[in-house]
C-alpha cells in the first residue's frame, strides 16, 4: 500500500477556519431563523475597485482577440505589474527593490508556505504565540517539527509569547534561530512594530544568518506616518528577509487572488558543503517548475491598484474597514471589554470576559447573539482568554453586531 506524508497525522484537528466554519454551519443548521455575523474569518465584502473591474473586462476583451491574446505568462509574474509594484510599494518608501525581486503569485497564505521547500530540514524556526496558523501548520506538514503537546506547541519549534506587556511584539529571542516569521501589523492581535523593533530583529538575523519571513499581507492599514510598511525599510533587510505582500486585504481580491513576494537577490543562505547559495535562484526555480503564474486577466486587475483612480478606491475600502475596525473599539471598550489593535490593522484583539476561555466566549457570542468571531487560543496557547474580531463586513453587519454583543456582555 502506498505511503502518507505521516507529518500531516501530527496536525492539531482542523485548520482553524474551517473549523469555525464547521460549528457555525451545525448551529445554523439546528437554528435555521438565526440571522448570524460572520466576524470571524478576514475575508473582505465590500466589491472590488471600479478601476481593477474595468482593467479586467479590458483583460477579458484582450483575450478575444488575436493580437492581444495571452496564453502562458511569465511564471515571476508580467513585468509591467511588478515595476508598477517595486515603484509604488518599495521604491517610493525609500526601499531598494528592483522588480525582477518580486514573484507574482496567487496568495501569501500559499507562499508562506511554499517558501519552506527552498529551505533545509535542520532549521531553528521561532513563530510568534499567538500566530498566523498557517506558518506553524505548513512546517509540520513539511515535516520540520515533532509531535504537538496539550497545549498544542509542537516540539522543535520556538514559540515568543506576545502579549499585553510585551505590546505583542516578541521579545528578541538569547538562543540562535535560523527562520523567524514576523507578521506587522499583525495577525490576530492588530499590533504594529515600530522603526527601532525591526531593525533589532535585523540587527539579530544578520548577526546570526538568520533570515526573516515578513508577513506584510495587511501593510496598507498603517495609517501612522511613523511605522514602516516594509521590512525593506529597515537598514540591512535585503540581506536578510523575504517579504510577503497581497492585494487580498487592500483591494479585496481574497476570491481574484493575487499577491506577491519578494526575494532580494543579495540574499543568501548554506547549501549542505558550505557553499553560500542566493535563495533567489531557488525560488525562481521553485516557481517555474511548480507555477504557472497568476491569470493575465487577474494581473491586469492587481495593476489597476496602482492607477490614480485605483489608488483613491483602494484608500476608501481602507478608510471604511478602519472605520468598522474603530466602531468595534469604541462600542467594547463602552462596555468595559479590554481591548487592542484596530488602530493600524484590521482586527481587533479583545480580552474574554473573566472567566471565559476563547471557545467558550465564541459559543456564548455565538449561541446568544448569533455573532461568530475567531478564538484566540486558535492561533496559539498564549492566545487563550482572547478573542480576534475581523473588521471586515458590512457597517450594517458590524454595527448590528456591536449592539448584540454590547448588550448581552456589558461589563459596566
Ligand atoms: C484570517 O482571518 O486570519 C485571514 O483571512 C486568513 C488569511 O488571510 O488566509
Amino acid at each position: 500500500m502506498a505511503r502518507i506524508n505521516d507529518n500531516y497525522l501530527k496536525l492539531k484537528a482542523g485548520y482553524l477556519f474551517p473549523e469555525i466554519a464547521r460549528r457555525v454551519n451545525a448551529f445554523a443548521e439546528a437554528n435555521p431563523k438565526a440571522n448570524i455575523i460572520r466576524l470571524g474569518i478576514g475575508d473582505v465584502t465590500e466589491p472590488l475597485p471600479e478601476a481593477c473591474r474595468q482593467a479586467m473586462i479590458q483583460a477579458v476583451q484582450d483575450m478575444g482577440e488575436r493580437s492581444r491574446f495571452k496564453g502562458y505568462g511569465p511564471e515571476q509574474g508580467y513585468a509591467w505589474l511588478r515595476e508598477k509594484i517595486a515603484q509604488h510599494d518599495f521604491q517610493a518608501r525609500g526601499c531598494a527593490i528592483d522588480a525582477s525581486e518580486i514573484f507574482i503569485s496567487d496568495g501569501s497564505k500559499c507562499d508562506t508556505g511554499n517558501i519552506l521547500d527552498i529551505f533545509g530540514k535542520d532549521n531553528k524556526i521561532a513563530v510568534t504565540d499567538p500566530v498566523y496558523p498557517v506558518y506553524v501548520d505548513t512546517n509540520v506538514m513539511a515535516g520540520n517539527t515533532g509531535d504537538a503537546n496539550d497545549r498544542g506547541e509542537y516540539d522543535g519549534l520556538v514559540y515568543l509569547p506576545i502579549t499585553a506587556e510585551n505590546n505583542f511584539t516578541a521579545q528578541i529571542p538569547n538562543e540562535k534561530v535560523d527562520l523567524i516569521y514576523l507578521c506587522f501589523p499583525n495577525n490576530p492581535t492588530g499590533a504594529t512594530a515600530t522603526k527601532a523593533h525591526l531593525q533589532d530583529w535585523v540587527n539579530y538575523a544578520k548577526a546570526h544568518g538568520s533570515i526573516i519571513f515578513f508577513d506584510a499581507a495587511y501593510e496598507a492599514f498603517i495609517t501612522d506616518p511613523e511605522l514602516p510598511h516594509s521590512i525593506y525599510e529597515i537598514e540591512g533587510a535585503r540581506d536578510c528577509a523575504i517579504e510577503f505582500r497581497s492585494f487580498s486585504k487592500n483591494a479585496g481580491f481574497t476570491g481574484t487572488r493575487c499577491a506577491l513576494t519578494v526575494v532580494p537577490k543579495t540574499l543568501k543562505a548554506k547549501a549542505q558543503d558550505g557553499s553560500e547559495v542566493e535563495l533567489w535562484k531557488l525560488w525562481n526555480r521553485r516557481q517555474s517548475t511548480k507555477f504557472n503564474g497568476v491569470s493575465y486577466i487577474v494581473q491586469r486587475g492587481a495593476e489597476a491598484v496602482y492607477s490614480p483612480e485605483g489608488q483613491a478606491q483602494v484608500q476608501g475600502l481602507i478608510k471604511f474597514y478602519l472605520e468598522n475596525a474603530t466602531i468595534i473599539r469604541e462600542q467594547l471598550s463602552a462596555a468595559g471589554l479590554t481591548i487592542y489593535g484596530g488602530i493600524n490593522a484590521p482586527y481587533v484583539w479583545v480580552k474574554t470576559p473573566e472567566g471565559l476561555s476563547s471557545w467558550d466566549f465564541f459559543d456564548q457570542l455565538l449561541e446568544k447573539v448569533n455573532v461568530v468571531g475567531t478564538p484566540g487560543s486558535g492561533f496559539g496557547a498564549a492566545g487563550e482568554g482572547y478573542f480576534r474580531i475581523s473588521a471586515f463586513n458590512s457597517r450594517e453587519n458590524v454595527e448590528e453586531a456591536m449592539r448584540r454583543i454590547t448588550a448581552k456582555f456589558s461589563l459596566t
